[in-house]
């Protein structure tokens, strides 16, 4: 398995706050779906071997953590969800309604909503195989990067300074190349870096 943790300090934190037609102004939650897109999709598949967390801040009833590891066996509808790149933002939109105060609820299979902080989940992993994207790090090309690794990055903000000095102390910083890229082009980038590494193993 690879994850992902991507934090947005503006993204909304309820359902109503989520303009499917006005992305861009929702908080610019236009840069998760983006990177959802970018982490999950290949032509005609989607990687089962990919979890995404998203930590959304901003308003009205921040934090949020939605997590998403889409089910693709059994009937549509029961089993799993229609989950394509054109109804990613109706699902993060009906994840967003269905929060339910003290409990991690699974809105459909493989897709869970709670209230928790990045800080709050980071500590809670018992993995050194932890890595911050970030274009001071180390070359991605030169890291040794084991099974299950699990990749932080932020949105156009960047993650907040309190956020990035913690999660540094237990994170190691990598690069992927030297421009500062799109939240969701590191992603390709990474995801690109471990299909050719063969990490997970297929
Ligand atoms: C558009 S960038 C954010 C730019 C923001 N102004 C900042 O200073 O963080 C979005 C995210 O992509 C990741 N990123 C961008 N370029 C990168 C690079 N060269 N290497 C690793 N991660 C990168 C970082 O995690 C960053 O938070």
């Amino acid at each position: 398995m690879r994850e992902f943790i991507y934090y947005s300090s503006t993204a909304p934190t309820s359902g109503k706050a989520l303009d499917e037609k006005n992305l861009n102004k929702s908080g610019r939650i236009d840069i998760a779906i983006h990177s959802l897109i970018a982490a999950f999709f290949l032509s005609h598949k989607i990687r089962t071997d990919t979890k995404v967390h998203l930590f959304f801040t901003g308003p009205p009833s921040s934090p949020k953590h939605l997590e998403l590891k889409p089910v693709i066996e059994g009937k549509t509808g029961e089993d799993k969800i229609y989950f394509s790149k054109q109804n990613v933002a109706r699902v993060l939109k009906k994840m967003l309604y269905k929060y339910k105060e003290g409990i991690k609820n699974e809105v459909f299979p493989g897709f869970w909503i709670e209230q928790q902080t990045i800080l709050q989940y980071v500590k809670g992993i018992s993995t050194d195989n932890l890595y911050i994207l970030d274009p001071k790090g180390e070359d991605i090309r030169k890291v040794n990067i084991k099974p299950n690794p699990i990749f932080i990055l932020g949105d156009h903000l960047g993650l907040p300074k309190k956020e990035l000095k913690r999660l540094k102390s237990f994170c190691t910083p990598i690069t992927v190349g030297p421009e500062t890229y799109f939240a969701s082009q590191t992603v390709v980038l990474v995801n690109n870096e471990l299909d050719r590494r063969e990490i997970p193993p297929h």
